[in-house]
């Protein structure tokens, strides 16, 4: 079995950023324009009125301050309430492709690599723009890439995932270097009329480079193993899918994007999480006190403060377990790899972390590596 490392790693990061102010503002101009339009019905008692949302309590809640997205003033135009981002012609590229491209090209330079030492593109993310053709033979087409590429869908832990599917080629043969991104578009799929979730999601795309650890030319993370979980759950979801017109009562429903049942999620994924990492490290003779660092999914910081005082024993120091949620809320499954991308570096040869997703199915994911 070859042995695998990642050898490069890529962000795109949209260029508006919207603070909680912001958001509450305009979420609050919502609600009482909402509540005006409504007096009546809502003093009579057929309809509760809309209550206000608070930058308090979402920085108190998840440890979230602000978030990137492709477009601020959809978002914040009070009639719109959602991100505005024009259909491209099919000869254009796609906004995920050029999303995945800006971060593949950032982790075949980290790596040393062009274009023709990749065989294998993996577009892994929650949310694909459309069914076909796969984004990833789009991005595989934009950067000039031989060999195959396929999409996958496993929301929150997409990126772990698609660690496991590339470490499997890479070790198996079946590929020497594979791409990895995960073009998240989260302001897509975000309800920002509803309170209890119009803070969580941000937009950006990271890139994962893992190739042959005899062909790769830079130092990396040699991947040491990875677990994989899932469990079905409806607290998170979104029926949105091609189905929907075959029932024209369903279109537009709030359903039809993200939903979730916060305070359920995060009582049932922490133990989850933790346990699956204490497993894994443990089938792998690793100790807790051996691990330096844990790139873990950016959903909330109160989970992750929780899930790694649960792995290490104790609290973890900011070093350890670092956030990037303040500045870019939860991006979905490029949260654990943002985290690996901005804060990989001081580890020693020989250092052993986690990069650890969880999120809607359930799933989670866990990929220990080692400092080359
Ligand atoms: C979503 C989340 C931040 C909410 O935090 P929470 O502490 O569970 O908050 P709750 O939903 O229980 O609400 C607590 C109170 O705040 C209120 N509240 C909810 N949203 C609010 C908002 N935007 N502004 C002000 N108050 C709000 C609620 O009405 C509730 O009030 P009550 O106590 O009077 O009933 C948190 O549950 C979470 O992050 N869970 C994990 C989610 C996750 O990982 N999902 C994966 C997604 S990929």
């Amino acid at each position: 079995m070859n042995s695998v490392v990642i050898s490069g790693t890529g962000l795109y990061t949209p260029e508006y950023s919207i603070s909680n102010q912001e958001l509450v503002e305009s979420f609050n101009a919502y609600v009482n324009k909402f509540n005006q339009d409504h007096a009546e019905a809502i003093r009579n008692g057929e309809i509760e009125p809309l209550q206000e949302s608070s930058a308090e309590f979402i920085e108190k809640a998840s440890g979230i301050k602000s978030r990137y997205v492709l477009d601020k003033e959809g978002i914040l135009d009070v009639g719109y309430m959602h991100p505005h981002l024009p259909e491209r012609s099919n000869e254009e590229q796609s906004v995920q492709c050029e999303m995945a491209v800006s971060a593949a090209r950032q982790a075949l330079a980290e790596a040393g690599r062009s274009a023709s030492d990749i065989d294998f593109v993996i577009v892994a993310c929650s949310n694909l723009q459309r069914a076909y053709p796969a984004v990833s033979i789009e991005v595989q087409a934009a950067l000039g890439i031989e060999g195959f590429a396929y999409d996958m869908n496993v929301a929150c832990s997409s990126a772990t995932f698609g660690i496991q599917a590339a470490y499997n080629a890479i070790q198996s043969g079946t590929a020497k270097a594979v791409l990895m991104v995960n073009p998240e578009i989260c302001s897509g799929h975000l309800n920002f009329r509803d309170r209890d979730s119009h803070f969580i999601f941000g937009d950006a795309c990271t890139a994962v480079l893992l190739e042959r650890s005899d062909l790769a030319t830079v130092k990396g993370y040699e991947i040491v193993g990875t677990k994989l979980q899932t469990l079905y759950s409806n607290n998170i979801r979104n029926n949105f899918g091609f189905l929907n017109r075959c029932d024209e009562r369903g279109v537009g429903a709030p359903d039809k994007l993200f939903i979730q049942n916060g305070r359920k999620v995060f009582k049932e994924v922490c133990p989850m999480v933790s346990d699956m990492i204490q497993a894994h490290i443990s089938e792998h003779g690793i100790g807790s006190q051996d691990l330096r660092r844990l790139w873990l999914h950016q959903a909330n910081l109160n989970m992750n403060v929780l899930i790694s005082k649960k792995v290490l024993g104790r609290d973890a120091t900011r070093e350890e377990a670092p956030t990037i949620l303040d500045t870019y809320a939860n991006t979905s499954s490029a949260g654990s790899i943002i985290a690996f991308h901005k804060h990989k570096e001081g580890l020693n040869s020989g250092d052993v972390g986690v990069i650890c997703s969880f999120g809607a199915g359930y799933s989670a994911g866990s990929v220990i590596v080692r400092k080359q």
